[in-house]
C-alpha cells in the first residue's frame, strides 16, 4: 500500500502579509507511516443532526467554538490539527496528489470542477465532524450549516463575526475575510467579483432564485448538478473548463469569493482553494453544500438521481479519521447519509423557500 505522504507534492502558491503570517503551500498530510484501512460504516447509536448555524442554542454554538478551539490547539503535525485539516482541501484541489495509484502520475488530481466535487467533500466533512466530536468528547457532535438557501439563514452567521469573545479569540473568526461583506452581512449568492448594492430585500430574493437555479432549472440530470465524468487519465484543467456541476459553478462559488478578501493576492482565505480551509466558515458552507445533494434528490423530479457509473462509484480518497487511522473511502460509499449517521435538521414548514423562485 502506497503512503499518501510518498505520492504528495506542494501546491506553488503561498501568501505572506505585512506581520509576516503565512499560509503555507505545504499542504501535505503528517506521515505517522500508517497502512491504509478499508473504510466502515460508524456504529453510532445516534444520528448527528447538523444545524442552522444562524439558529443554533447557546450550548451548540459553545460547543462548536471549545471544538474548534481544541483543534487550533493541537500541534500542526498532528492530523487532527486546525492546519492539517485545512491542508486536506490545498493537497486535494492544488495539485498535491498525482494520479499515481491509477498509473497516471503526471496527472494531477483535482476534486473540484467535475463530478469528484459533492462526494469528496461529504467524505471531507464526516471526519472532520467526527474529529471534532471526538476533541470534546461528544460522541452526537454535528456540524452546524449555514443556510444561505433561506432568509433568515443568509447573513454570514454572528457566531463568525467577532474577533474575541469575553477577552479571548473566537475560534471561529479569521483575519482574512472580506471585511465590507461581513459588515454588511447578507450573502451574494451570485457574486463574481462586484458589489451589486442593492437593498437587503432584493438580495434575498436574488439568491432564493439563485439556488432555483442551480438545483432545478440548471440542475435537471446527474451530470448538470454533479458536473461532468472525470476518470484516471483526464487533464483536470481541461477537463474542468466543461464540466462543473450548477451548484458549484454556482452558489457555492459565489460564497467563496464573497467570503475571501480580495486585497489578498490569492483572495485567501475562502476565495483559493489551497487557503479556503483555514477559514471556519468554509465547513459550514460546504455543510450547506452538502446539504444541496441531500435536496435536490428529495426535490424528487425525474433526472434527480446519483451517478452510477463504475468509474464514479469507485473513485477513491485517503483521509485520517478519528482514530488517527489512515482510511481509503469511495464514492460508492457517500451516497447514504442514513448509513453515515449524519443528517440536517429542516424547518418543517418551509422546507424549500426558493421553489417558488424561478428565476
Ligand atoms: Cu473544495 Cu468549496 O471547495
Amino acid at each position: 500500500t502506497p503512503d499518501i505522504t510518498s505520492i504528495c507534492k506542494d501546491s506553488c502558491l503561498g501568501f505572506k502579509n505585512a506581520e509576516g503570517a503565512i499560509r503555507s503551500r505545504k499542504c501535505c498530510p503528517p506521515s505517522l507511516g500508517k497502512t491504509i484501512k478499508d473504510f466502515v460504516f460508524p456504529t453510532d447509536k445516534k444520528v448527528r443532526m447538523r444545524w442552522p448555524a444562524h439558529a443554533g442554542t447557546k450550548e451548540q454554538v459553545g460547543k462548536y467554538r471549545a471544538a474548534i478551539q481544541a483543534m487550533r490547539d493541537l500541534p500542526d503535525d498532528h492530523p487532527h490539527s486546525f492546519a492539517s485539516q485545512a491542508k486536506i482541501h490545498c493537497a486535494y484541489c492544488n495539485g498535491g496528489y498525482t494520479q499515481v495509484d491509477s498509473g497516471f502520475p503526471c496527472n494531477d488530481i483535482q476534486v473540484h470542477n467535475s463530478w469528484l466535487f459533492f462526494p469528496f467533500h461529504r467524505w471531507y466533512l464526516y471526519f472532520y465532524e467526527r474529529i471534532l466530536g471526538k476533541l470534546i468528547n461528544d460522541p452526537d457532535f454535528a456540524l452546524p450549516f449555514w443556510k444561505w438557501d433561506e432568509p433568515a439563514g443568509m447573513p454570514i452567521p454572528e457566531m463568525f463575526v467577532p474577533e474575541t469573545i469575553d477577552g479571548k479569540p473566537n475560534s471561529l473568526y479569521d483575519v482574512y475575510r472580506n471585511a465590507k461583506h461581513i459588515k454588511d452581512r447578507i450573502v451574494d449568492l451570485d457574486y463574481y467579483d462586484e458589489d451589486k448594492n442593492i437593498p437587503d430585500k432584493q438580495q434575498v430574493l436574488c439568491n432564493l432564485s439563485t439556488v432555483y437555479r442551480d438545483l432545478v432549472r440548471n440542475g435537471g440530470d446527474t451530470l448538470s448538478f454533479f458536473g461532468g465524468v472525470y476518470v484516471a487519465g483526464d487533464d483536470p484543467v481541461e477537463n474542468g473548463a466543461k464540466s462543473v456541476g450548477s451548484v458549484e459553478a454556482g452558489c457555492h462559488t459565489a460564497v467563496h469569493l464573497w467570503v475571501g478578501d480580495s486585497k489578498n493576492p490569492n483572495h485567501e482565505d475562502m476565495g483559493n482553494f489551497y487557503s479556503a480551509g483555514y477559514d471556519p466558515a468554509f465547513y459550514i458552507h460546504h455543510s450547506n453544500v452538502d446539504r444541496m445533494w441531500k435536496l435536490w434528490k428529495e426535490l424528487s423530479l425525474s433526472g434527480h438521481v446519483d451517478p452510477t457509473e463504475t468509474d464514479w462509484l469507485n473513485a477513491s480518497y485517503v483521509f485520517y479519521d478519528e482514530n488517527e487511522d489512515l482510511v481509503r473511502v469511495y464514492n460508492r460509499d457517500s451516497v447514504c447519509l442514513d448509513m453515515l449517521k449524519y443528517n440536517y435538521i429542516e424547518n418543517s414548514k418551509e422546507v424549500f423557500p426558493w421553489r417558488n423562485s424561478r428565476p
